[in-house]
């Protein structure tokens, strides 16, 4: 198949244009360099479009003869959201709505849109699941559940078979610009710094490793699933065990590092983690990478990179 991936310089697109080609399916990329960079698909055969979601004569030519749709470009930062709402949602929103008008009209129906669970349904009792009622808390969050609408809508009235994936926290290698837990702890102990934990450590997130996320999204496409897919391992990690793991784990290069624990961030979500009951039932999804063996490729990554 013939896939556009938009945002396809970003992290999860860097992996999953990777995972693409190595399945032997042909990519090319749409991406405005804004927060990712095309150094990742080095080597790689992949059309690359340096344009944005924005600008409609872009989408329509990268949407030109593809067989689906893999969107990822987004705005990604939760915190430059809420000081410059307007820019975020022009850019998620009148992006995402640019792109599924240009598939409409070139007659594209299969579509992945990479969403969150987190940012759309707030500060809720995990596990997270598709059935609970969105309460965004952010303009990001708004802006994703806005995009969540546009694909059911779509679907609905023109037969689109577009399903929003929500992604819990994913790590992996290509995340070197991600301010994300596990590459800034993994940037800070290489950097011989310490890590800094807000609160006891016991907050626990689930944290998914990219190459099985990459397994669901194709997944998805192959099977032409639509509506919203909570998308994660379902395990909750709390903080200090994945600290534990990254020491094991830097311990074994004889790096060693400090934690300091401050008091809890205000706002700070304590325990999040997806049910991923309806991934398993439609996709076959199966999250098989643990933990210590996705950090343990991360880490490898990061350190190769110098
Ligand atoms: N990484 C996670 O843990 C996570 C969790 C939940 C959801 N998501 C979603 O998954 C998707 C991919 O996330 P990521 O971690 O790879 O983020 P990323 O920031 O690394 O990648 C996003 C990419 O989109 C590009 N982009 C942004 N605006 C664009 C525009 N207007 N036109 C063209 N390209 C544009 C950026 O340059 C970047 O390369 C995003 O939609 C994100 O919201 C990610």
């Amino acid at each position: 198949m013939k896939f556009l991936v938009t945002g396809g310089c970003g992290f999860v697109g860097v992996n999953l244009s990777h995972y693409l080609v190595q399945a032997g399916h042909s990519v090319r990329v749409l991406d405005n360099m804004r927060l990712g960079s095309p150094d990742h698909l080095e080597g790689l055969e992949v059309e690359l479009i340096e344009g944005d979601i924005r600008d409609v004569p872009t989408v329509e030519r990268a949407v030109d003869g593809v067989d689906a749709v893999v969107h990822l470009a987004a705005d990604t930062r939760v915190i430059p959201s809420i000081e410059d709402p307007k820019f975020n949602f022009d850019n998620n929103v009148i992006g995402t709505f640019n792109l599924i008008e240009a598939m409409r009209a070139a007659g594209i129906k299969r579509m992945v849109n990479a969403s969150t669970g987190g940012a759309i349904l707030g500060d809720v009792t995990p596990p997270v699941h598709e059935g609970m009622v969105p309460e965004p808390i952010s303009p990001y969050g708004a802006s994703k559940l806005a995009c969540e609408g546009y694909l059911s809508a779509y679907a609905g009235s023109y037969g689109m078979q577009a399903a929003s994936l929500r992604f819990t926290n994913v790590y992996g290698p290509r995340s070197f610009h991600k301010g994300s837990v596990v590459a800034h702890f993994i940037k800070q102990i290489l950097a011989g710094k310490e890590l800094v934990v807000y609160g006891d450590g016991s907050q626990a997130r689930d944290y998914i490793y990219v190459d099985d996320l990459c397994q669901g999204i194709l997944a998805c496409i192959d099977r032409g699933a639509a509506g919203v897919i909570q998308l994660g391992t379902g395990i909750p990690t709390p903080l200090n065990d994945l600290i534990a793991v990254l020491r094991d784990v830097a311990g074994q290069d004889g790096i060693s590092f400090d934690v300091r624990y401050e008091d809890w961030r205000p706002g700070e979500i304590r325990h999040t983690y997806g049910l991923i009951d309806k991934a398993r039932e439609v996709l076959e999804f199966d999250p098989r990478v643990k933990l210590e063996d996705g950090i343990r490729t991360t880490w490898e990554w990061f350190r190769k990179q110098g």
